[in-house]
């Protein structure tokens, strides 16, 4: 009975905090991390939590009360409000983002830390999952919101050839554009574009990895990229062998439900004709910033790769 009692005590508490929240996949990726450690008897709970519009501080102040409460992930729409609550005590990418991703509670100076891994897990997803190299590659981002600034600092610290930001507001890539030029190493070309692709055209650039970063498949729209801006041979040869030359990377920041059906949910449609491409949608990012979050939190790193097949296959299936 009293080992039971001080089992309980020691379950450490987590929330993913955002509006709406109901579908998020965190809860689920977490606890199957922290079975990967159960011979460390790390027992965690973590739920999501739906925060009212307007009443981010108020619950934030809250959730600091809750006996054993270890750390947060924040989601749409609060990462720029965490990032806020935050300001004191962030770490280099959240502070370069301007938005924070995970908060990690101080229990001794009863103050919340803030960091970014949305980044992070973009770069450890290309890089290990799908085993593509960003270093002198020429990259297309598309978007210039909240999710697309989170990832222009993890991919410059990959030295990749250059990144093209394009926005349907091109005002916005240009302001990002001017923001992380200091971030950048001097070889890099970092500039902006709309989505007619003006400037990209009018100097022949051809992309080895395109990512879309915009909300456009959540209002059911789709952008088309043209054939030419796609670094690909074309060759009938479909060999996936991943980094080679030809081979061009199109990832889609959000996850598709069922990969069979959906797989990059409305993005690239034109592309998905091409040869020597690598399709992925945005689940091994979720599970890559995830499973950086876990680590800033628990100081274990978990094997993402099961996590990955697990979820993979429980989205098909329901
Ligand atoms: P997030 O924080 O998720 O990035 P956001 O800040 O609202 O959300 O940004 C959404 C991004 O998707 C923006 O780059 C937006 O373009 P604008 O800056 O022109 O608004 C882009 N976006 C949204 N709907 C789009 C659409 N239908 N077509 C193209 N881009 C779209």
């Amino acid at each position: 009975m009293i080992n039971k009692i001080m089992n309980t005590q020691n379950i450490k508490k987590f929330f993913v905090l955002g509006n709406p929240i109901k579908h998020s996949q965190s809860p689920k990726i977490h606890i199957l991390f922290a079975e990967q450690f159960k011979e460390f008897d790390l027992q965690i709970d973590y739920q999501t939590y739906l925060v009212e519009m307007n009443f981010f501080h108020e619950n934030l102040q809250k959730i600091s009360e809750i006996p054993n409460i270890c750390g947060l992930n924040i989601t749409v729409p609060f990462k720029e409000q965490a990032y806020l609550a935050s300001i004191e005590n962030l770490s280099e990418f959240a502070e370069i983002a301007q938005s924070v991703n995970t908060l990690k509670f101080d229990s001794i100076n009863k103050i919340w830390l803030g960091y970014n891994t949305d980044g992070i897990g973009l770069v450890n997803d290309i890089k290990n999952r799908l085993q593509y190299s960003i270093k002198d590659k020429n990259i297309l981002l598309l978007g210039a919101g909240g999710a697309a600034k989170g990832v222009i600092f993890p991919l410059l610290s990959e030295n990749p050839k250059s990144i093209f930001i394009a926005n349907r507001t091109k005002q916005k890539a240009d302001l990002l554009v001017k923001n992380f030029d200091v971030y950048k190493n001097q070889n890099t070309i970092l500039q902006s574009d709309d989505l007619l692709f003006s400037n990209i055209l009018k100097n022949n650039i051809k992309f080895d990895i395109i990512i879309n970063a915009t909300a456009a498949s959540l209002h059911n729209q789709n952008i088309i990229i043209p054939d030419n801006l796609i670094n690909s041979n074309n060759s009938n040869n479909s060999n996936n062998s991943n980094n080679s030359n030809n081979v061009v990377l199109i990832y889609d920041m959000m996850y598709a439900k069922n990969s069979a059906t959906n797989f990059l949910t409305n993005f690239a449609t034109s592309a998905k004709n091409h040869n020597n491409l690598i399709l992925s949608d945005g689940l091994g990012m979720l599970i890559e910033q995830a499973a950086k979050s876990f680590e800033i939190w628990n100081n274990k790193i978990p094997n993402t790769q099961i996590v990955y097949a697990t979820m993979r296959s429980f989205l098909d299936n329901n």
